[in-house]
């Protein structure tokens, strides 16, 4: 029986290797995670991330072929195929500080690997790394090596969040990167068989290890790219009169740029966009290439842009100042049908009000408290390492308030801020939540999800990204 072993058990390994696992009933599959609480979440009923349809995976096939553990070198020792999915965040310190790759979870991940390994193993790239990160795994495996022969893949995973399960079942591609040799080659083909027990053969595309490690840079620049390109419209829009609906339709429909991830919003998020253009842009630079790194890095500058002036509509339109005024945020996680919250355009936005001294009272059906206080508070880039080192957040904020119903986080409010296109949000009682405001009551529609007109005729005064501006706003500067 095959045994496969995934190192890193987060929003990638989980939902990756529970596909595997029940896609593969004769290969066997473990999880490890060195956080012990993340393996009991897995372990339990209560999964540490939401991702629609993933209860069910995992139901199938857990303590069958699919197993959570701690035992990282037990379960590394007995596998032929070592996947590793651990977290590769942003350098906070040093050489690359804020742009380059931080690998010291893979590289410790790597080390073990040569120390507990005593038989020939695959070692699987599914983390995000930097072009030629293989060559410097190659090199720590093969000095610890102990004449055990490694091959390293690179298989970079394209899942989204929100629909990973979809994804996994249904890939537009999978892409296997290997090295050009008799050993790269046979090793690539073992991984494809994996894969060929659900995804037709043409999808799974094989390259060398260099091409399949760019391909994920540049898939997510030019995701993060289309949303930028959007949002730079969306001004324009709202300084022209033009409504970016129906210009991200109209660009849409023509079958060379195709209508999806056009949509204008307050920005996009997420563990990975801003993280691998930044990783990108470091690569260029260190390539002799600035002219390249100054054109990508300019996707986040609009983003950037498109939060501050989201926060800038909010503050102006209501005289100025928020000061005190209360705030409700409706939805908190970087997008619908996820919990996650790292690098969401909601913790900019929330901390661009308190900036202004704004009190907030925030919503969201997948984000608990303690995460969002913890977000709040944290410094840039420390998400995305564990939580041990992270520091710790000062007494809780009183000016930040977590409830579990819009209608609660919207009583008394001067304005609201939708900042997750949840569905739930789509179908509010838009009258009782008036009733229920201070006036002039304020929607501020971060995700163009509501219903301006219907809004309008309830006497709301709304801002939806990129539309036709309300007389209210037309004479109010939101230049950031
Ligand atoms: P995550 O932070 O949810 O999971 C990483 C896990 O690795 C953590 O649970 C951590 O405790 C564990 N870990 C770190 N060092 C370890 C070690 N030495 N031994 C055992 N466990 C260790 O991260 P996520 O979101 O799953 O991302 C993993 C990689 O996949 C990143 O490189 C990311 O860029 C990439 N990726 C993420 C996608 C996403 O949508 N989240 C999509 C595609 C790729």
């Amino acid at each position: 029986m095959v045994k496969i072993c995934c190192i890193g058990a987060g929003y990638v390994g989980g939902p990756t290797m529970a596909v595997i696992a029940l896609k593969c009933p004769s290969i066997e599959v473990a999880v490890v995670d060195i956080s012990k609480s993340r393996i009991a979440a897995w372990n339990s009923d209560q999964l540490p991330i939401y991702e629609p349809g993933l209860d069910n995976v995992v139901k199938q096939c857990r303590g069958k072929n699919l197993f959570f553990s701690t035992d990282v070198e037990k379960h590394v020792f007995e596998a032929d195929i070592v996947f590793v999915s651990v977290n590769t965040p942003t350098k906070t310190r040093g050489l690359g500080a804020g742009k380059a790759a931080d690998l010291t979870y893979w590289e410790s991940a790597a080390r073990m690997i040569a120390d507990v390994s005593k038989s020939d193993k695959i070692v699987v790239e599914k983390s995000t790394v930097p072009v030629k990160t293989a060559e410097a795994i190659e090199k720590i495996l093969t000095h610890n090596a102990k004449g055990i022969n490694f091959q390293i893949l690179s298989n970079p995973e394209f899942l989204a969040e929100g629909t990973a399960i979809q994804d996994l079942f249904n890939p537009d591609r999978v892409l296997i990167g290997g090295r050009e040799t008799p050993g790269g080659q046979k090793a690539i083909q073992t991984l494809k068989e994996v894969y060929a027990h659900w995804v037709p053969e043409e999808r799974i595309l094989t390259t060398n290890l260099w091409s399949a490690e760019l391909s994920k840079l540049a898939a997510n620049a030019f995701l993060a790219q289309r949303i930028s390109s959007v949002n730079a419209m969306s001004a324009l829009c709202e300084a022209t009169g033009a409504n970016v609906k129906q210009v991200s339709f109209a660009v849409g429909t023509d079958t060379r740029i195709g209508p999806k991830f056009l949509n204008a919003s307050v920005g996009f998020g997420g563990s990975c966009f801003q993280k691998d253009i930044l990783n990108l842009v470091y690569i260029c630079e260190c390539n002799g290439l600035p002219e390249v790194a100054e054109y990508w890095k300019q996707v986040i500058k609009i983003n950037d842009y498109q939060k501050s002036r989201f926060v800038n509509r909010v503050v102006s339109s209501m005289f100025n100042t928020v000061a005190n005024k209360k705030i409700a945020i409706l939805g908190f996680a970087f997008k619908k049908d996820t919990g996650d919250t790292r690098e969401t355009p909601a913790i900019d936005v929330c901390k661009g009000l308190l900036g202004d001294k704004a009190r907030l009272s925030i919503y969201d059906p997948q984000v608990t408290e303690d995460q969002i206080q913890r977000d709040l508070w944290m410094n840039k880039f420390d998400w995305d390492h564990p939580i041990h080192l992270q520091p710790t957040s000062p007494t809780t904020e009183k000016k930040v308030s977590v409830v579990w119903d819009a209608y609660e986080a919207t009583k008394d409010a001067d304005g609201v801020c939708i900042l997750t296109e949840w569905d739930e949000f789509k179908n509010l009682d838009y009258q009782k939540i008036y009733d229920n405001m201070r006036k002039p009551a304020f929607v501020f529609d971060g995700r163009n999800i509501v219903d301006m007109d219907k809004l309008r005729e309830i006497g709301f005064i709304v801002y939806s990204i990129g539309k036709p501006l309300d007389p209210w706003l037309k004479d109010m500067p939101a230049v950031a």
